[in-house]
């Protein structure tokens, strides 16, 4: 496709992407938001956001004038041929995704676009959104489309250039295949459907890695009292290729800007339409759940109370390869674990040390974080812990690590004194389990 003219509205994770990628892809694009001091930073190439690839991209393409940012919506977009709305659609009050900032930009743009641009909305949003937001644009010679963005955090760039797939959703086919046309550099498999199937797909996609999650972390429950392990039992999982290779790892439960809200929204869409989603209402269960249970690990391992007990923590963010703390399941146990009354140190390589994140007194070093603790506890799989001098931390006493990542060399740590508290696997004494 020739390069088209377009505008992202919020320079934020997905519209930054969006924008910086669409530029990398032969388009001219111009990135709007409203914190200036945001576009000022985007201007000189200063890119927040840790997503590897990404500011290199911004760089380039700032230099090629493919990629500019402006400060608010330039009163005339009549030479756009699409705007790309990218602004956050968080969780309100009763669960439903708050799409406050899609409607505003709705209304800004309404006026100033010229006919057969087409508005494509990045952001997730519920199912009926698309026809909604047609109606409250009322241009009938414009028209709305899904295009949902499945970009996962610390991938971003990879995943928009290298995607799995583009899914666009319209009632008008026309415009559904230019926005398709956009993409056509990813050479990505590509799916052109209706509206509300293309809003769909988004929440059924993460709903369902948040259902393997809980799935797995239940498992792994269940293997502790069977005798069995959990890594062995996911991979005789792996090897059937229906299940699939990935999200099959036990973890403090499932976190981040994504998983939590759309989980949420999507059963609150299933409510309103009067359909009983138990077994997503039992995913998110399962997964508030999942918490406390890393905390009982941590009171057994500290001997039945947490009171004045010093525990260190190993990974704040979600996830690794990323710097992302918002709704960190590691977190929501740092919290658990103060209110029982443990004093906390913390480390991850994405956090500065001498911050202090909640309850957490955030460190520069894993070491300052065990040293002096009486439980250490792994939350976030960093690779870096693996790699940890594990003989140094036995030789210093540390007795106790909850690894709620199944990440430690079990051999290793084990050999290096210290008692070592996995996730499914057989508890200590049941012999029915590779080292
Ligand atoms: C997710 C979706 O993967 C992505 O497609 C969508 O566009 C946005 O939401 P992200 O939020 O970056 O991406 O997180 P993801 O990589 O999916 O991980 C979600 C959570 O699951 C993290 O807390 C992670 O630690 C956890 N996880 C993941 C596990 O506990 N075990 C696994 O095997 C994989």
């Amino acid at each position: 496709m020739a390069s088209q003219r377009i505008a992202v509205v919020g320079a934020g994770y997905v519209g930054l992407t969006a924008a910086a990628c669409f530029a990398r892809l032969g388009h001219d694009v111009v990135c709007v938001d409203v914190d200036k001091a945001k576009v000022d930073a985007l201007s000189r190439a200063d890119v927040s956001l840790h997503e590897p690839g990404l500011a290199p991209i911004v760089s380039a393409e700032l230099g090629t004038g493919r990629l500019r940012f402006v400060h608010g919506l330039p009163d005339d977009l009549s030479e756009v041929d699409f705007v790309f709305v990218a602004v956050p659609t968080p969780t309100g009050a009763d669960g439903a995704a708050d799409l406050n900032a899609v409607d505003t930009v709705l209304d800004q743009v309404r006026d100033r676009l010229s006919a057969n641009t087409v508005v494509v909305v990045k952001s997730t949003i519920p199912v009926g959104t698309v026809s909604r937001l047609t109606a409250l644009l009322n241009r009938p010679d414009i028209a709305v489309v899904s295009n949902p963005e499945f970009l996962r955090e610390g991938h971003a760039v990879e995943d928009f250039l290298h995607p799995q797939r583009v899914v666009v959703g319209s009632e008008n086919q026309t415009a559904a295949r230019r926005v398709a046309s956009l993409y056509a550099g990813t050479r990505a498999p590509t799916l052109i459907t209706g509206s509300a199937s293309a809003e769909l797909v988004k929440y059924a996609s993460n709903c369902f890695l948040a259902m393997k999650l809980s799935y797995v972390n239940s498992l792994a429950e269940l293997c502790e009292q069977l005798g069995a392990d959990i890594a062995d039992v996911t991979e005789g999982m792996r090897l059937d290729q229906r299940i699939g290779s990935t999200f099959l790892t036990p973890g403090p439960g499932w976190g981040g800007s994504c998983l939590p809200k759309d989980t949420k929204a999507l059963l609150a869409t299933a409510l309103s339409a009067e359909v009983d989603f138990s077994l997503l209402d039992a995913t998110i269960a399962t997964n508030s759940r999942q918490a406390h249970r890393v905390v009982a690990k941590v009171r057994d391992a500290a001997g039945g109370s947490l009171t004045g007990v010093r525990v260190g923590l190993l990974g704040l963010t979600f996830k690794a390869g990323t710097d992302d703390v918002r709704d960190s399941p590691a977190l929501a146990v740092a919290e658990l674990l103060a209110a029982e009354g443990a004093e906390l140190t913390g480390y991850d390589p994405c956090v500065p040390g001498g911050d202090a994140v909640g309850s957490v007194r955030v460190v520069a070093s894993p070491y300052t974080a065990i040293d002096g603790a009486s439980v250490v506890v792994v939350l976030t799989e960093w690779p870096e812990f693996a790699e940890l001098d594990w003989k140094r931390v036995g030789d210093g006493g540390r007795a106790v690590v909850v690894d709620t990542r199944d990440l430690l060399p079990v051999k290793k740590v084990r050999e290096a004194g210290i008692r070592l508290v996995a996730v499914g696997k057989p508890l200590v004494g049941q012999n029915n389990h590779r080292e």
